[in-house]
């Protein structure tokens, strides 16, 4: 079992954007206590990040993996072009947010990939992206 880890837009800034969205964790931080996590369930993990739109297309259609944790951070509030990769690719995409989009600004509170992926984890920092592991272990683990 492979997972893709996929953050997106200005998720590399992690460590040094608001901590009380975000907490204080690095992104090589929050990659690891994700490795660590899964690796305990069997499950190997591969880590991306970009902020380019386009560039997130290209990893999620090939991303040879059986599964992804995806946090596209604020394209999740507009990007139909994410939302139509998801739709149309192979593995199961569980989209994650470190923050509760609803208790804060109004423009947050769509998010246009929701309806395209398998389950959405969010509002509990890293541990979204735990519950997203748990998720696959439990639903998509094969091997
Ligand atoms: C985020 C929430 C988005 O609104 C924001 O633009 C981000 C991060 C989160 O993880 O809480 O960059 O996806």
């Amino acid at each position: 079992m492979k997972l893709l880890l996929l953050n997106g837009v200005n998720l590399n800034m992690l460590g040094r954007r608001d901590s009380r969205f975000y907490g204080t964790d690095t992104l090589d931080g929050l990659e690891w206590k994700v490795c660590q996590y899964a690796a305990g369930l069997g499950i190997e993990v591969v880590c991306k990040q970009s902020n380019i739109e386009g560039e997130l297309v290209n990893i999620l259609q090939q991303t040879g993996c059986d599964a992804v944790i995806f946090n596209a951070g604020a394209y999740s509030h507009y990007s139909y072009a994410l939302r139509d990769c998801i739709e149309c690719i192979e593995p199961q995409v569980i989209e994650v947010h470190l923050s509760n989009i609803y208790e804060r600004e109004e423009f947050r509170h769509v998010d246009v990939l929701t309806d395209v992926c398998a389950a959405r984890f969010y509002g509990k920092g890293v541990q979204s992206y735990l519950d997203a592991v748990d998720y696959v272990a439990q639903n998509l683990n094969k091997k």
